[in-house]
């Protein structure tokens, strides 16, 4: 059974003061959440609030994107997963497709940072997902074969098992149009079929595969109906302690 993983990325928002105050109201309102993992990536600057606010509490906390050196040294504005660890944080997403459509992320870079992850003992949350006009052409499961295949396919059976998938098809982020349950069920069996040849079924049945693209509290339940659906990878609904905490408590 894989246990659900619901993750808030909170992109570009909340100041430090603002994190303590979600905290002060969230952590309550899931006191009693054992069925799934909770997980909140706040900007790096928030990182240490965030921490210091769940302590004692089970949620945990991961940074949204990290440097594929795991080595200190001369990368101006760039934080290293030995950095993300040290302040706390249990996870790191990877590839998110703001990372790849506004900073250059490519799946030979989302490779690095997933290795450099877990290196660092950090859970790395891996993003992949096809862009609208892929979807029309009818080459969602080409685009996620390529980022499969470039990516975390290379990983070593060891390193894949620490892996956490989320599909997040790019037309369904921060628009308000969520893929269907079973759109988003159609694609995360695809990338099961991906993960069953490189590594086996044992770590296909393993591996959690969370969805991300506008889940809200009011479609959260439909898309967590479907087994193939592991979590979710939310970010707007994120921000809010109370529409957080409805999607936690799905
Ligand atoms: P959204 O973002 O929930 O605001 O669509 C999801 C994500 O980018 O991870």
């Amino acid at each position: 059974m894989r246990k659900p993983l619901m993750a808030g990325n909170w992109k570009m928002y909340k100041t430090p003061a603002e994190t303590a105050s979600f905290f002060e109201k969230f952590l309550p309102l899931v006191a009693n959440s054992p069925h799934c993992d909770v997980l909140i990536c706040p900007p790096f600057v928030d990182i240490a609030a965030a921490v210091a606010a769940a302590k004692g509490s089970s949620v945990a906390v991961g940074g949204q994107n990290l440097y594929w050196s795991t080595k200190e040294g001369a990368f101006t504005g760039e934080v290293s997963g030995p950095m993300l660890k040290a302040a706390g944080c249990a996870s790191v997403i990877i590839g998110h497709s703001e990372r790849r459509q506004y900073f250059g992320e490519t799946d030979e870079t989302v490779l690095k940072r997933t290795l450099a992850a877990l290196e660092s003992g950090l859970q790395p949350i891996v993003c992949v997902g096809e862009r609208l006009e892929e979807r029309e052409a009818g080459r969602t499961n080409a685009v996620l074969e390529t980022q499969f295949r470039d990516g975390i396919s290379k990983l070593t059976p060891e390193q894949f098992a620490k892996v956490v998938i989320a599909y997040e098809p790019v037309w369904a982020i921060g628009t308000g149009k969520t893929a269907t349950p079973e759109m988003a069920a159609d694609a995360h069996r695809a990338l099961r079929a991906l993960v069953q040849g490189a590594y086996g079924k044992d770590a296909a049945a393993a591996v959690r595969i969370l969805y991300g693209g506008s889940v809200k509290p009011d479609n959260v339940k439909g898309l967590m109906a479907q087994p193939e659906i592991d979590g979710a990878l939310v970010g707007g609904a994120s921000l809010e302690a109370v529409s957080f905490a409805s999607i936690v408590n799905f």
